[in-house]
């Protein structure tokens, strides 16, 4: 783990493109990994490479992911030739919520329990072997969660007495549309999805395609209206 003051290191970041907040990451980290949904974030694997051969990158397998995004995964690690480690629930968790509550227990007493079991074990587990990690989030994602997020934090969710963890998320203040520019300029592998009217993706049963005009993640969680939609991945951004 490096020494500097996180503070500092904010202050050096805010407001810098994302690029520069990516490739500062990845000098001061030898044990960082980025955060892979298999949705739009791919942008970070694209101009992570350009920066470091050598980068690693993992996605949570929840095992309820589109076949669209199974390919796309595939699809991602084949282009830029890396590695990507796919994690999967712990078996005895996932073969006890199933048994006791079936498949579809979300739809009836919320997706707390079944995000838990199926994403954020498995990151747990990840992040107790990193040092820090990289994220998708964006501002723009939410209005009630995410304004807040900064380039660079103490990950307040995962971090122990005994390990900190840094947070980075350098695509913060882009919009969905300049995201969008990056793909199509270099040519990025998106997810088939997005060309059925999906834009914020997560699980198959936990998403559907959204209207003209409605907010991305009207998509996520329909089912529970307005509660703020977060998972625990980013359990920090609900705490302040
Ligand atoms: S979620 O918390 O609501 O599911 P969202 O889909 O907005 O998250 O994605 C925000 C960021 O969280 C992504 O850019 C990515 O870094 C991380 N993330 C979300 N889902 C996954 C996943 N299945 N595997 C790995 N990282 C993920
Ligand atoms: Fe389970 Fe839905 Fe959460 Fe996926 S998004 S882990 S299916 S509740």
């Amino acid at each position: 783990m490096p020494t500097f003051d996180i503070q500092q290191l904010q202050a050096e970041l805010a407001q810098k493109n994302p690029r520069i907040i990516l490739k500062k990451a990845l000098e001061l980290f030898d044990n960082i990994a980025i955060s892979f949904s298999g949705a739009e974030d791919v942008v970070l694997i694209d101009m992570a490479v350009k920066i470091k051969k050598d980068i690693q990158v993992f996605s949570l397998d929840t095992g309820r992911l589109h076949p669209e995004t199974y390919r796309f995964i595939e699809k991602v690690r084949k282009h830029y030739q890396i590695n990507i480690d796919v994690l999967t629930p712990d078996r005895d968790a996932l073969d006890s919520l199933v048994k006791r509550k079936g498949l579809f227990s979300f739809y009836e007493d919320g997706h707390q329990e079944c995000c838990g079991i199926r994403k954020v074990e498995p990151l747990k587990r990840k992040l107790a072997h990193l040092d820090a990690w990289i994220t998708g989030q964006r501002k723009d994602q939410s209005l009630d969660t995410r304004q807040d997020i900064p380039e660079v934090q103490t990950d307040t969710a995962f971090s122990t007495p005994e390990h900190p963890l840094i947070k980075f998320n350098p695509l913060l203040n882009w919009s969905s549309a300049q995201v969008w520019d990056y793909i199509e300029a270099y040519q990025v592998p998106y997810n088939e999805l997005h060309e059925k009217g999906y834009i914020s993706i997560g699980c198959e049963p936990c998403t559907r395609a959204v209207l003209p005009n409605q907010h991305e993640r009207a998509g996520r969680w329909w089912w529970e209206g307005d509660a703020k939609k977060e998972c625990g991945l980013h359990a920090g951004n609900l705490k302040k």
